[in-house]
């Protein structure tokens, strides 16, 4: 199934896990932004050889992972940009990500030569009117797009049977820890891609667990913000009451660079992104980095809702340091809480979220089609459906259905069932983790893996997915802190602390016999 030559050049950069080479030059895999920025001042790296490591990392493990759909054929040049932009400039460090290479996941929408498509073949030759909100500020900030990032096809909102990771495009992506392993989606490509050390940073997308879930899966930090806190203009749409974008990084710290760099108001998507606004703090997120963020927090353990791992399990000893190393810390936990109605919000049949949901994409991905493209073969869901069924053939995988667009295209616009459907998730939200956390006082509630994605989802509430531990056979599991819109600052704080007193991350190792077989 592998070519030999990728797989000795793969072999050739894994097993160099030191800082530094033979030859005591920089070792790039696992630097964080902080390195970089320090790297580059100091004149022992450019951004043009770190996006030469990138690539050549892609070119090594993509054909293994599937984590990259495009590369910016404009990356080498912004480098370069970047590099002679920084000459002359006095040697400062923290300049934001100025010349680090950043991976997109492929439905955030640039006005380049790249394409936009949500991993779908029915958008390949259509063409985006102009970057897309987040991506105006990385370019501003001086950032080197690297390319676009694999995804769960249509953010996981085509099929009611497709693998996590699928996309016609590009095929099924893959676990680094483990090949046969679930990588989760949508956003797995941007998971996989920064496990991997396949891009210094990336981008991912949320509508219900979809940074925050591969994150997990793939040992890396995902930060999913209040909805509105960054732009959504440009991007390929699911609902606009819950898409969000955000950092998916190696490190707390290198998520929350990326989350200052992409924050803020924006014209296009002018209702959300006022009404966020006011949660920026002056001087922004990084003064949250504190290392002894763990102090005085208050913690809602949600143990009898979303932990209950059988005893004697490895991810259930794990939870159980986790909550004593907090607790040394300086955290309170608040140990027998529970959110009300947490098995209704988890059913999003009955919480009224899937009947919301596809009214709401149809109207968007709608709007999408015919407004934001100058070019596009595809106009509108039926044509896309249309499209689907012509081509089935040239899909990387047989008898991907299209049950989700099927049941979205059946709706008629917000009708009294949606009403109904959105005033129930409102009640549902107010009476339960609204409730709890101002009851308790709580800084953040804590929940294992992605469980809690819908209480999130549907308040447009935000948080942040940090390494946990690894399962019998490897495969990473993270810790979820969750709050109410605007706590991005406490959520910040706690993750840091955690991060700084756990640092369970580790790259993943490629074998030639074991994880990789060949
Ligand atoms: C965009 O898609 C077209 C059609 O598949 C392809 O020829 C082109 O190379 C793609 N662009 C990039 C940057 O990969
Ligand atoms: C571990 O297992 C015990 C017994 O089943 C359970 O009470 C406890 O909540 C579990 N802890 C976690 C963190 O899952
Ligand atoms: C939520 O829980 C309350 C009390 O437990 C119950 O009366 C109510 O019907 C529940 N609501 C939903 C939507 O399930």
């Amino acid at each position: 199934m592998l070519s030999p030559w990728p797989l000795v050049l793969l072999l050739l950069l894994l097993l160099h896990p030191h800082r530094s080479d033979g030859d005591g030059r920089l070792q790039i895999q696992e630097l964080t932004i902080d390195e970089i920025q320090s790297a580059f001042a100091e004149g022992t790296l450019t951004s043009r050889r770190l996006v030469e490591f990138y690539l050549d990392r892609i070119s090594a493990l993509n054909p293994v992972v599937r984590a990259v759909i495009e590369v910016n054929p404009d990356a080498l040049a912004q480098a370069d940009r970047a590099d002679a932009e920084r000459t002359g400039l006095p040697a400062r460090r923290g300049r934001g990500l100025h010349g680090v290479p950043v991976l997109l996941k492929d439905n955030i929408g640039t006005g380049d030569r790249m394409n936009t498509t949500a991993g779908s073949l029915a958008l390949v030759g259509s063409a985006v009117r102009r970057d897309s909100g987040v991506v105006e500020r990385l370019r501003r900030g001086g950032a080197v797009l690297l390319g676009k990032a694999s995804m769960s096809e249509w953010a996981n909102f085509r099929s009611s049977d497709a693998p996590n990771g699928w996309c016609a495009r590009s095929g099924q992506g893959k676990n680094p820890y483990l090949l046969t392993a679930d990588p989760c989606g949508s956003s797995s490509g941007s998971s996989i891609a920064v496990a991997a050390n396949m891009a210094a940073v990336s981008l991912g997308t949320e509508t219900d667990g979809s940074i925050i879930c591969p994150a997990s899966a793939n040992s890396v930090v995902g930060l999913k913000p209040t909805v509105g806190l960054t732009s959504r203009a440009g991007v390929i749409p699911i609902s606009p009451r819950q898409d969000t974008i955000g950092p998916i990084c190696r490190t707390v710290s290198d998520a929350v660079h990326v989350l200052d760099a992409i924050v803020g108001f924006d014209p296009r998507d002018s209702k959300a992104t006022k009404k966020a606004e006011k949660f920026i703090p002056e001087g922004g997120y990084k003064q949250f980095l504190k290392v002894d963020g763990l102090k005085g927090k208050r913690l809602g353990i949600l143990r009898h809702q979303f932990f209950g791992y059988d005893k004697g399990s490895i991810s259930n000893k794990t939870f159980e340091r986790h909550f004593e190393t907090m607790r040394q810390m300086g955290a309170i936990l608040m140990e027998n809480l529970m959110i009300a109605n947490a098995s209704a919000i988890s059913d999003s049949f009955v919480s009224g979220e899937s009947t919301a949901m596809l009214a709401e994409f149809k109207l968007s991905i709608n709007t999408y089609l015919s407004s934001e493209l100058t070019l596009s073969p595809v106009r509108s869901l039926g044509d896309v459906i249309a499209f689907n069924y012509k081509h089935k053939h040239e899909e990387q995988m047989d008898d991907i259905d299209q049950m989700v667009f099927l049941a979205a295209e059946s709706t008629n616009g917000i009708g009294l069932n949606e009403e109904a459907a959105l005033n129930k998730m409102r009640r549902l939200s107010r009476e339960g983790l609204k409730k709890l956390m101002n009851e308790e006082a709580l800084d953040a509630i804590v929940t294992p893996e992605s469980g809690v994605s819908s209480v999130l989802a549907i308040g447009g509430y935000p948080g942040i997915s940090v390494p946990a531990g690894y399962d019998e056979k490897g495969v990473p599991f993270g810790i979820c802190f969750g709050g109410l819109r605007g706590s991005e600052p406490r959520l910040i704080e706690i993750a840091y602390g955690f991060e700084q007193a756990t640092k369970v991350r580790k790259p993943p190792v490629f074998e030639s016999k074991g994880h990789l077989h060949i």
